[in-house]
């Protein structure tokens, strides 16, 4: 079976993660994690690096800091993980859906402008695997309403839009460095933010919202939503070699894409002139004209030892959702054709070239 995803770990990593063992600094606190945020915050353009447990946390700590009204409103894609919408729902706030591009599958730009009322507080961009959403208008659509932006980073380590990092952009932006991740720390996750103030209460909310000064005093509740120094071993470590691993998944992203874009059965995600993704995942969507969807595609590719996963389902669709009366009769068209006619190939760094062509090759038989 080729699994969809295999981390690459080299001697770097198990160096600095040893170095970290040695060193006593096991928890929460410690020089790695110090060095681990700078090094990702000065990478992406940023001031301040806040590492937490994961990318989902470090949404949660993100919109925490918006301190959400009941009623209030959070726009994000409706195409796209739960963790983007949980913590809006925690906050008694209301996640507002918006459609995806059919083209780039990420959030339709263009439709935002529709979905903002007298409500809304902020809007969370997503880089769908990797690939960057159209940043300039959303950014301007932000500032013309007094909107922050929340930037969904988690599968666009290294990516570019106009030249500029992916994760530079959100009022707040987020990171996730599970295992899967171009950087991995096994679980983890980065918050990335300019302003001071903002940096400091992300710092006090990961560790319990424990103050500078008298220890077990508390002015504000915080979660310990902390990375461990272990982890951030092992993330700084990768960040040294983040150009060779954005360069590595860009040349299979580029194989990929040069066999099967020969396959007619196929719709594939498509890079647009002004940004540089960064194949987080390699998705494709199967045309139901071939009579298939994603399921039996991803059934048929099992059969020839192709391990696939299947696209995210739409946040409307969500049975947990659904059952709280969220997104009552609405329906977002590109969305549920993604959700059903989409998977994604294996994408791990460890892929080489023969095994891509042995996938390509096992794709365009099992469309046939
Ligand atoms: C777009 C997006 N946001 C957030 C997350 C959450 O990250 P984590 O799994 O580290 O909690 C993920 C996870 O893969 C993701 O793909």
């Amino acid at each position: 079976m080729i699994p969809v995803n295999e981390p690459l770990l080299t001697e770097s990593d198990f160096a600095s993660v040893n170095d970290a063992l040695r060193s006593g600094w096991i928890s929460g606190a410690g020089p790695h994690i110090d060095a681990f945020e700078q090094r990702w915050a000065a990478y992406c353009g940023r001031k301040h690096g806040i590492a937490v447990a994961n990318g989902s946390v470090a949404l949660h700590v993100a919109v925490s800091l918006l301190d959400l009204e009941p009623g209030d409103e959070v726009i994000m894609p409706s195409f796209t993980i739960i963790s983007c919408a949980w913590p809006v729902i925690l906050s008694n706030a209301t996640p507002v859906l918006v459609d995806s591009d059919p083209r780039t599958w990420t959030i339709d730009v263009g439709k935002i402008r529709q979905r903002v009322t007298r409500r809304t507080r902020a809007i969370m961009p997503v880089h769908i695997y990797g690939n960057p959403v159209n940043m300039r208008p959303l950014l301007d659509l932000a500032a013309e309403h007094g909107l922050a932006v929340i930037e969904d980073a988690a599968e666009a380590h290294g990516a570019l839009y106009r030249g500029e990092r992916i994760g530079s952009f959100g009022t707040l932006s987020c990171f996730s460095f599970y295992a899967n991740k171009l950087i991995t720390t096994g679980e983890g996750g980065m918050l990335l933010v300019d302003d001071d103030g903002l940096a400091e209460r992300a710092r006090r909310m990961r560790n319990l919202g424990f103050q500078p000064g008298r220890r077990f005093v508390h002015n504000e509740l915080g979660y310990n939503f902390r990375l461990t120094n272990l982890q951030a071993a092992l993330g700084l470590a990768q960040v040294e070699r983040i150009d060779d691993i954005v360069a590595r998944k860009r040349a299979m992203g580029k194989a990929y894409t040069e066999r099967l874009s020969r396959l007619s059965g196929l719709e594939l995600q498509v890079e647009q002139d002004w940004s540089r993704g960064v194949y987080w995942m390699y998705g494709i969507l199967v045309r139901e004209a071939t009579g298939l969807d994603a399921a039996e595609l991803a059934r048929r590719l099992a059969e020839r030892g192709i391990e696939t996963r299947p696209f995210f389902l739409g946040m409307h669709e969500q049975p947990v959702l659904r059952k709280r009366g969220l997104f009552r009769g609405q329906s977002y068209p590109v969305t549920e054709r993604l959700a059903r006619q989409g998977l994604y190939l294996p994408s791990g760094l460890g892929l080489d070239e023969a095994q891509i062509e042995c996938i390509c090759q096992a794709v365009g038989e099992a469309l046939e």
